[in-house]
């Protein structure tokens, strides 16, 4: 897969990735009705469907992808991983709509899940596609060895978890009432976004064998393009319109939600993403040429328009 996409550019490479994660979700899917030997009800599997397949830019299996073909790591087994954490991202953004939390109706364009089904079917969604990415990762058709599985489901669990989103989450949730400093704001974000791009970075060299040392770089570039991944998500909910980005936008000043937008104002954060970037590509310098495609994610992440 790699070698025949080394002339791609950024965009195509990103569209060339995500139609394959889409079409291996899509697989996964559908062999888990075809599985006589358990009794999926088609409503869930419904609401599955329509919270992953429908679209999104695939950021995070594309960030699995392009770090395990840095250490050049097998192409399929990437892709399994890719997949797997697509689907917990997805579960992320169901449960984020849910009317408990940002009370929302649009995402990608189409009515939120909750909205298209009902409220429980979107519970039920979220926690069915969190589980299924650890399915994926212990299936024996992802061909790993399994203490290398088994680091990947302790990394995805503490990076989904209370130490990663879902508490990131909460303290998103609390910034409404009680508003973080500079500090806490970073925090949460690295919570709440961060953890999981963190993950798709550092799973993509776990994936491929890399050395401690070359795991904790991606990781760390991994960090810094989620903190500048949700910088960039803040300003566009205060500069974008509803109709580019697929989702309501204006949203956070209305919850008085804690960002550095928020907090600094839009030239600050602007300045704060330039600084990320460099602060990514110092981070893959060792790599050289052959990181370009990460540095090229780092670009995008800060400069995106949806
Ligand atoms: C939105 O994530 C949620 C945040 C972490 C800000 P994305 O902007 O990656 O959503 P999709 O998957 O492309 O729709
Ligand atoms: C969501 O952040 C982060 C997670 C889903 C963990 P936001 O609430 O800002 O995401 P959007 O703007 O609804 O996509
Ligand atoms: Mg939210
Ligand atoms: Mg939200
Ligand atoms: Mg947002």
């Amino acid at each position: 897969m790699n070698a025949a996409n080394d002339s791609l550019d950024f965009a195509q490479r990103l569209a060339v990735r995500a139609a394959a994660v889409e079409s291996t979700l899509d697989s996964i899917l559908s062999e888990h009705l075809a599985d006589g030997e358990i009794n999926r009800p088609e409503r869930l599997l419904s609401a599955m469907r329509h919270g992953v397949l429908n679209g999104g830019k695939r950021l995070r299996p594309f960030l699995v992808i392009e770090s395990a073909a840095l250490f050049d790591a097998n192409p399929d087994t990437a892709l399994r991983i890719a997949a797997a954490l697509q689907g917990v991202h997805c579960y992320t953004l169901i449960h984020d709509d849910l009317p408990s939390m940002d009370d929302d109706d649009l995402r990608r364009g189409q009515p939120t899940v909750h909205r298209a089904f009902d409220e429980a079917h979107a519970i039920l969604a979220g926690d069915s596609l969190l589980t299924l990415a650890f399915d994926v990762i212990a299936d024996p058709a992802t061909a790993l060895d399994p203490a290398v599985k088994i680091e990947l489901v302790r990394l995805l669990a503490r990076a989904s978890g209370i130490g990663g989103m879902a508490g990131g989450q909460a303290l998103d949730l609390q910034a409404e009432t009680s508003p973080p400093d500079e500090a806490g704001i970073i925090r949460l974000q690295a919570m709440k976004t961060g953890a999981l791009i963190r993950f798709a970075c550092e799973a993509g060299a776990v994936v491929g064998g890399a050395s401690l040392s070359d795991r904790e770089r991606l990781a760390e570039y991994g960090s810094a393009i989620g903190l500048s991944f949700q910088i960039a998500d803040d300003l566009l909910d205060l500069t974008a319109d509803s109709k580019a980005m697929g989702k309501r936008t204006g949203k956070d000043a209305a919850r008085g939600k804690g960002t550095l937008p928020a907090l600094h104002g839009e030239a600050w954060a602007r300045h704060q993403l330039k600084g990320l970037i460099a602060q990514a590509e110092d981070l893959l310098r060792p790599f050289g040429e052959k990181a370009q495609v990460l540095k090229d994610a780092a670009r995008f992440i800060a400069g995106r328009s949806n």
